[in-house]
């Protein structure tokens, strides 16, 4: 960790693992073998979250667009794509190690790369060497030079060998965009944190391609629009910030960069890049795969190579800033409420239902109402225990409304819907609830937010 990443958020990693684990959200890879380095499996509620987050971000970048189309390229790529990418020659990271304990650093992660070993406090780095993170593997059963082949680092690639086949497969016109979510794999040599930084992991990258002299104006706009959406989706902003790439940060394909960055318990850290990539990557390819990649302003006659603005995000990360961000503790009546306060739009579990006893018919009463809510919302049924705990048990995964089915239901049939965040409740007749849930997470606001 470098000496800038200040920890200061309330909740701490453990708290968050433990709670991961201890409820289904996220669980060590190979648990049953003592598990894997970095790598972690998602249980029901995290794959549901991460699905959710993965959906808002589709719906954000691709329906509420009608210039950004969605792909969903091959994971494995013809190996010069990573030549002309530059990921072959530059996409290193400097690796120290420790003689004596043999633990295994960045050097961009130790405070002082010539000083003593951050795990065992002797003298005893090793001079830094730069070390590909690319994952290598052969294709077919010849295990020889020619049949190397890469799990991408990135999905943007995929975007850019297909910018051809989109634009003519489709009526777009310059500025539009290519989204895309999808694994990614890098050989981290860090790879703490729980999934803030992984092997195996998944990116949310949106391509934007723009004539080149449009360039600042897309960067200005998509850097305003993709900060917003986090503010949008309930994150405190507090915990939200900009980082530019100075000189020494930029990589190697990009003219400017900002990362937006997020208060983890660890410090601040890059939740997600936006990069002005210039014609760097489409040049490349025409240069390296020998075809023309360049546009034609119909209206204009103008040819010309289009610059891309990327929007990159990592969806395991964002699970993580969402599990972080969402997390809060609070005394109610002398005890402790814990709460997940995820946005119901990337909730797990939209709605819990309950029966407040089994017995009576309102066990079977709730079954219906779930079965009629289950058309338009993730439910979760319970009938175990006293109501007060089943809520609980909502609060703590991050379920933003509860119905409770009572002996007034089978009279008036009405319900009680009560709010996470609130804790209020309101009686609500059946046949309105499924259009006051949905009213209730159009207009949501995170308690305290503006
Ligand atoms: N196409 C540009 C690109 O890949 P990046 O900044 O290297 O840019 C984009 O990655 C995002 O992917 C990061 O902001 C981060 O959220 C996520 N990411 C990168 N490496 C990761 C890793 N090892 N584990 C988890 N997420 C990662």
């Amino acid at each position: 960790m470098a000496a800038t990443d200040v920890p200061v958020t309330a909740v701490s990693m453990d708290t968050i693992v433990a709670l991961c684990k201890r409820r289904g959200f996220i669980y060590p890879s190979s648990d049953v073998y003592g598990g894997l380095a970095s790598a972690w499996d998602y249980g029901p509620l995290g794959a549901a979250l991460k699905n959710r987050l993965r959906d808002a971000w589709w719906r954000e970048m691709t329906q509420l667009h009608d210039n950004i189309v969605g792909i969903d390229a091959a994971i494995l790529m013809h190996p010069r794509v990573w030549e002309a990418s530059g990921h072959v020659e530059n996409f290193t990271d400097p690796l120290i190690d420790c003689r004596s304990c043999k633990a295994r650093f960045r050097a961009d992660h130790v405070d002082d790369p010539n000083g003593k070993c951050p795990q065992c406090g002797k003298p005893e780095l090793t001079p830094a060497r730069q070390f590909n993170l690319m994952f290598r593997t052969h294709l077919g059963p010849v295990q020889d030079a020619g049949s190397v082949v890469y799990l991408r680092p990135e999905t943007a690639q995929g975007s850019y060998v297909n910018f051809k086949n989109v634009l003519q497969s489709s009526r777009l016109k310059v500025p539009f965009g290519i989204a895309q979510v999808g694994k990614a794999f890098r050989n981290e040599i860090t790879t703490k944190s729980f999934i803030f930084r992984t092997c195996e992991f998944e990116q949310m990258e949106m391509q934007y391609f723009v004539h080149p002299s449009d360039d600042t104006k897309w960067f200005e706009h998509w850097k305003e629009r993709r900060f917003q959406y986090y503010l949008d989706l309930g994150i405190d902003p507090e915990n939200l910030r900009f980082h530019q790439h100075g000189p020494d940060e930029l990589a190697h394909y990009a003219r400017d960069a900002y990362d937006i960055r997020y208060r983890f318990p660890f410090g601040w850290q890059e939740l997600e890049g936006i990069h002005n990539r210039t014609d760097f990557d489409l040049k490349r390819h025409m240069e390296f795969a020998g075809k023309d990649l360049t546009y034609l302003d119909e209206s204009t006659r103008e040819r010309y190579v289009p610059f891309i603005i990327e929007t990159a995000v990592g969806l395991t990360r964002s699970v993580l800033m969402a599990l972080v961000d969402g997390y809060e503790e609070e005394q109610v009546g002398g005890e402790r409420r814990v709460v997940l306060r995820f946005h119901p739009r990337v909730a797990p579990i939209t709605v819990g239902v309950f029966p407040l006893v089994k017995k009576d018919g309102l066990a079977e009463r709730a079954r219906e109402i779930e079965a009629e809510l289950r058309e338009s919302f993730a439910t979760f049924y319970d009938q175990g225990g006293a109501i007060g705990r089943r809520y609980r048990r909502q609060d703590e995964i991050g379920t933003p409304y509860c119905v409770t089915i009572d002996y007034d239901t089978m009279a008036d049939d009405t319900v009680t819907l009560r709010f996470r965040d609130s804790m209020e409740q309101e009686r609500v007749g059946r046949r309105e609830l499924v259009a006051r849930l949905h009213e209730a997470t159009r207009g949501y606001r995170r308690p305290g937010a503006g």
